[in-house]
């Protein structure tokens, strides 16, 4: 029998039951990373590399996570970062996470590749909640400039520009399940022509422009006010030039293992960004953002202690949400708040702006 939702007691016990209960060809698409999934895996166990150096005899009565992301105060620094295709895990699609969001204070990121509409997710969102907008450009960029301007135009505060898919990458598993059903909004974005025999990633992804370029940056930087921010950085001499470009953030991810498999984690490669914008003293002409693999609120804060602003979470919410639908979701946000307001304790921090490089250990890493 399928647990009941209090028998959730993590994040990745949603993971589990959504093994369980979904359609096969649902769970494929989620699930799975590129090639072999060592990104994908080590996504995750990077995290398990990072030890903490608590403090002791700090008040830690009262605790506050709360903090800012492109200005937007949120209650706790994750983001549920864009994933395509909601429908395929429950039939009401990605509105579910909105409502999840706007519980808990937190941010949407909504993909070019919902099967919602767009319109549809922002009129699921209440008076002042913050969406922001994952982009993937279409060769047509006069298509491009129309989403963005809509985008801006319904209020959505931020553009991320996915930079590390300029052709998907192989999920074989995804590939093994004969697609069929992708969902309404993607023939709008310009996902016809479609070659349903690839999975469903290769089948709605045809459109994409593999000659995106950095050439191309300014163009966007002049066709919107929302602030841009580059999604799939994954070296600091990138993170340099996005900051030279002058866009105003970055994700560092690998897109969750789906992409490049040997790519380095998110959290990784922030150990070898930050150190170097330090020595620059460019830590705060950007706000670096890492998402992959965040399955427990200390993952959450070792990204913190290492100079993120936030995280993003992607895998965990659409799990919560085809084996439980909201009250999933909303159970899954509200554990990462219990483990946060907990963990923050023991590590001797009451405030975000506590959080340090000394506050862990990083010497598990192989940066050296
Ligand atoms: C994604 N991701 C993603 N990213 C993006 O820029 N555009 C997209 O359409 C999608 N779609 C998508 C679908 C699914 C099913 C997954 C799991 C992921 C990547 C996503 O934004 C993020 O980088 C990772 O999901 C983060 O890793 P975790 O939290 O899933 O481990």
């Amino acid at each position: 029998r399928m647990p009941i939702l209090e028998q959730c007691y993590n994040l990745m016990d949603f993971e589990a039951v959504a093994r369980r209960v979904m359609k096969k060809t649902a769970w494929a698409y989620y699930s799975s990373g590129a090639d072999d999934e060592i990104t994908m895996r080590e996504n995750h166990s990077a995290y398990h590399k990072i030890w903490f150096r608590p403090r002791i005899l700090h008040d830690v009565e009262k605790i506050d996570f709360s903090t800012t992301m492109l200005g937007t105060k949120v209650d706790i620094p994750f983001y549920v970062t864009a994933t395509a295709l909601g429908k395929l895990g429950n039939p009401e699609g990605e509105v579910i996470l909105t409502r999840g969001a706007r519980k808990h204070n937190v941010i949407q990121m909504i993909p070019t590749l919902a099967s919602c509409s767009f319109d549809e997710i922002v009129d699921a969102a209440e008076d002042g909640q913050v969406q922001w907008l994952q982009l993937y450009v279409n060769k047509d960029r006069a298509i491009t400039e129309r989403i963005i301007k809509h985008a801006e135009k319904r209020g959505c505060k931020g553009l991320f520009i996915t930079v590390d898919a300029p052709q998907l990458g192989r999920r074989e598993k995804d590939m093994r399940s004969k697609f069929s059903d992708v969902g309404s909004n993607v023939q709008e974005t310009g996902g016809e022509n479609t070659d349903r025999s690839q999975g469903a990633a290769r089948a709605i992804s045809s459109f994409i422009d593999p000659s995106l370029n950095w050439n191309d940056i300014p163009w966007f930087l002049s066709v919107t006010k929302m602030p841009i921010i580059l999604k799939g950085v994954q070296r600091v001499e990138d993170v340099i030039r996005a900051i030279e470009v002058g866009v105003q953030g970055v994700v560092l991810s690998n897109h969750g293992g789906r992409q490049l498999d040997f790519a380095r984690s998110g959290i990784e490669v922030l150990a070898e960004v930050m150190p170097v914008l330090r020595e620059r003293n460019w830590q705060d002409r950007i706000e670096i953002y890492v998402d992959g693999g965040v399955r427990r609120a200390t993952d959450m804060i070792k990204a913190l202690c290492l100079g993120a602003k936030g995280v993003g979470i992607g895998r965990p919410f659409l799990f919560a949400m085809s084996a439980y639908g909201l009250p999933g979701v909303d159970r899954a946000m509200q554990l990462l708040k219990d483990e946060m307001e907990m963990n923050m304790r023991l590590i001797g921090c009451s405030r975000i702006d506590q959080l340090n490089p000394t506050m862990v250990d990083t010497r598990g890493l192989s940066m050296h």
